[in-house]
């Protein structure tokens, strides 16, 4: 079925079954880090911009001008002007089972678990909630311009099929994985050793490499793991090609005294993880905010990664991520909510957070490393760069489209900026879900903001 131009000639232009699309805009990507003093190199920026995807993939970004030239007759066209295209968010940790948590009131981690979190995440023992959240959980992403995330559901494994098939449906590429918990969590969320295997075992079979899914082994973090349970995650990491694994690491200064007093053995937090093979590459930990420079050093040789959480660092009160000096020690960083911990799902406000909390380093986030990090900075961090995480040729066309107009603030102080960069900076402080204009998934609209 032709969904084209119009043009007559459709049939005989692009071979049967093709879809050729040609979206126009300005187009913000990037091809690696920028840095603390923004490299220029390190993007590309087309004012007049087109991306041209075919059977959801790009096949060609750059001037619209140049793009236009020699387009395939019944190429459709769809028009973005005014309006900024840039890679589908990534979101390198979130929990999907939290929506009920975020914005609670009072506490830090581990009476914010106890209190608010465990009971929300008992609620996932139904599939039936677990269906409806996990379909709120990915139109509230979409609906904020993400694209890919590495989720934690929860302890069942229920909770995990409702997520993989809500985004199978959806065509999105996504990570998530059954949280594991042997200890020190309510009867009601713990599992065990045997079981966690064999729910992880068939998790993997079903969704592994299925579609655009992956599959992340999930300690929660090691508290809640007995060292068997770590032991066996391990096993399992070496054994099985190309999963992921996530956890949780020094976040908060309680949690890290009490790691220390179950792990005597241990040098540091990190080194619990590495103890029982859980570092390397495809191995992603939330926060990281409390590390020594041995630590960096060793997350860098093995590849690990880091999620950079700077809302959920300051709503439940954790400290201040150090992002020189992990990005000095060569370590990949990604960027995320961390939703419930973290008070929106919307990367921009993550990004706005972020610029907050390296202030108050003596670090600076601009704008360019800032949409860097919600990009291709968290595509690399979950190993994903190959794929997803700008719009080079042979990408995947995940893409989002922001307004600069979205709020009559946003849209004022857009209208004084000097030049692109202080346009792209105030819709970092200022953007949220507002800003997202439309979001597509392989070259598909799956988002449409309501005018
Ligand atoms: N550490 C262990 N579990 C969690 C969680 O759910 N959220 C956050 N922010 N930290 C954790
Ligand atoms: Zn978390």
């Amino acid at each position: 079925m032709p969904t084209g131009n119009g043009s007559s000639c459709w049939k005989t232009s692009i071979p049967e079954g093709r879809m050729r699309s040609l979206f126009r805009g300005t187009i913000l990507h990037f091809l690696r880090d920028p840095g603390p003093e923004p490299d220029a190199t390190a993007w590309q920026f087309f004012d007049d911009g087109a991306l041209l995807v075919e059977d959801g993939h790009v096949v060609d970004v750059g001037d619209a001008t140049t793009l236009q030239r020699d387009l395939p007759a019944g190429t459709e066209i769809v028009d973005h002007r005014g309006k900024l295209i840039i890679p589908g968010f990534v979101d390198a940790h979130v929990h999907s089972a939290q929506l009920d948590v975020i914005a609670s009131y009072g506490t830090q981690l581990l009476d914010w678990l106890t209190r608010y979190t465990f009971p929300a995440e008992r609620k996932f023992e139904s599939a039936e909630h677990g269906a409806l959240m996990a379909e709120m959980f990915l139109d509230r992403l979409l609906a904020s311009g993400t694209t890919t995330a590495a989720v934690y559901p929860t302890v069942h494994k229920q909770s995990v099929d409702t997520v993989f098939a809500a985004a199978a449906a959806r065509n999105l590429r996504m990570i998530a994985g059954k949280v594991m918990m042997d200890r020190h969590a309510p009867d009601y969320l713990r599992d065990d050793v045997v079981s966690a295997e064999a729910d992880n075992r068939d998790l993997i079979a079903r969704w592994h490499g299925k579609g655009r899914l992956s599959y992340a082994l999930t300690p929660r973090f090691a508290p809640t793991s007995s060292a068997a349970q770590l032991e066996m995650t391990g096993r399992l990491f070496r054994e099985i090609p190309g999963l992921a694994l996530q956890s949780h690491l020094a976040e908060n200064a309680d949690e890290i005294k009490w790691v220390r007093e179950l792990f005597p053995d241990q040098r540091s937090y990190l080194d619990v993880y590495d103890h029982y093979g859980l570092l390397g590459k495809r191995a992603i930990y939330g926060h990281a905010i409390h590390i020594d420079d041995a630590d960096r050093a060793r997350m860098a040789a093995t590849g690990a990664a880091i999620a950079f959480c700077p809302s959920s660092n300051l709503f439940i009160g954790s400290g201040l991520f150090d992002l020189e000096q992990a990005k000095a020690a060569g370590i990949r960083v990604g960027l995320a909510s961390d939703v419930g911990g973290g008070t929106s799902l919307s990367m921009l406000q993550i990004m706005a957070e972020g610029y907050k909390v390296l202030q108050l380093r003596r670090q600076n986030l601009n704008p360019w490393r800032g949409f860097y990090l919600a990009t291709l900075g968290g595509a690399e961090a979950l190993y994903l760069e190959d794929k997803i995480g700008n719009l080079l040729p042979g990408k995947e066309a995940d893409f989002t489209v922001l307004d600069f107009a979205a709020t009559p603030l946003l849209k004022h102080r857009t209208e004084v900026s000097r030049d692109f960069a202080e346009r792209l900076f105030a819709l970092m402080m200022l953007g949220d879900d507002r800003a997202v204009a439309a979001t597509y998934v392989m070259g598909q609209p799956a988002y449409q903001r309501a005018q």
